[in-house]
């Protein structure tokens, strides 16, 4: 059941406007800026929805400057973006997984303007097989000198001003954080609006329960090889694994349910495949707000890794907070 306040379903928007009263600092035109959000990644859900239906299966026929095929999918929740966040006048720049650079929407004044990096479609490979997928976005300020797009997006995850994600399953939920608790709002396909469905949450501290593409583990560091082995000798009760191969669904069971999501780094990859600003940088700010924690394996929290260019990649070790020192354990020792 959604939460009711007073009697009523409390809205995203009247949760920022909330968010807002306890934070002066945040003006009106930053709700005006997740409200571009939220209509896109509704325009989005509805194509997701009627994939089949409407010709969204397949590939565009592009790769990407990540050197992937480009899906049709990808390409239309892109644009869908884009679109939505070109009439938002205060995001002055956005950088996305489907373009080769970040982009300067708006000349914008540093103060009270912001840059808003996503990946569209997140686990877009399981969109012809009918498997939860979805969008990430974060939101940093413009820095207070601009120096061209390029330049300005390369802040570390602690600046991040908001972040979060929707998900696209069984139905499509919203999950964000500005930097005061973690906070679920479920879509009500019926009046079209994200009702809140869980405040303050908070991720288990430890579950036994893993979440990694163990098809690759022979290219793995032996840390994490020996973590893996362990953990098929772990006694009482032992682990359980689940895997989407969509980091958002994997991230979202670990959150509500806990574990530890792992991409490590392999020998063709050897920062692993997930990229640092639109895919590890919100989650990672999710989860230490939820008090979990997500760090690179090398000695680093992700949000402190400083980016070199906007599409780096990083390995990612995250979940609740024990369960992430015991893979650290491996790596370590
Ligand atoms: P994207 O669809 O945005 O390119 O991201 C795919 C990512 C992520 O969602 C998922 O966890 C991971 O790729 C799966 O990779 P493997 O197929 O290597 O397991
Ligand atoms: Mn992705
Ligand atoms: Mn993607």
């Amino acid at each position: 059941m959604a939460i009711e306040r007073d009697g009523d379903f409390v809205t995203f928007s009247q949760h920022i406007q909330e968010q807002q009263l306890r934070f002066p600092n945040a003006s009106g035109q930053f709700s005006w800026l997740l409200s571009g959000i939220t209509l896109a990644t509704r325009m989005i859900g509805s194509y997701v929805r009627r994939a089949g239906l409407i010709d969204v299966w397949g590939e565009e026929g592009a790769i990407n400057i990540q050197g992937e095929a480009q899906k049709k999918l990808d390409v239309i929740a892109n644009r869908t973006l884009e679109k939505t966040l070109g009439y938002r006048g205060n995001v002055g720049i956005i950088a996305s997984e489907e373009d080769n650079e970040p982009r300067v929407l708006h000349e914008v004044e540093p103060d009270d303007s912001y840059i808003v990096m996503f990946d569209p479609l997140d686990g877009s490979s399981n969109i012809d097989v009918n498997v939860s997928v979805g969008t990430i976005f974060t939101i940093f300020r413009n820095p207070p000198e601009i120096n061209g797009a390029a330049e300005s997006v390369l802040q570390p995850g602690t600046e991040q001003v908001a972040a979060g994600y929707v998900l696209y399953g069984p139905s499509t939920v919203l999950v964000y954080t500005c930097g005061n608790g973690v906070h679920q709002f479920t879509l009500d396909p019926q009046i079209g609006t994200f009702l809140l469905t869980r405040e303050n949450m908070q991720m288990p501290d430890y579950a036994r329960s893993y979440s990694v593409n163990e098809a690759y583990a022979g290219r793995f560091p032996e840390g994490y090889q020996k973590y893996l082995a362990w953990t098929k000798q772990a006694g009482e009760g032992g682990f359980t694994s689940r895997y989407v191969g969509s980091l958002v669904a994997d991230f979202h069971r670990i959150l509500v349910s806990g574990g530890v999501y792992l991409y490590p780094p392999t020998t063709e990859h050897p920062d692993g495949k997930l990229r640092l600003m639109y895919e590890c940088n919100p989650l990672a700010f999710l989860a230490e707000q939820a008090g979990g924690a997500a760090v690179d394996g090398r000695g680093h929290r992700i949000v402190d890794c400083m980016p070199t260019q906007v599409h780096d990649r990083t390995p990612l070790v995250i979940g609740g907070r024990r369960n992430v020192d015991e893979v650290l354990r491996f790596l370590e020792g």
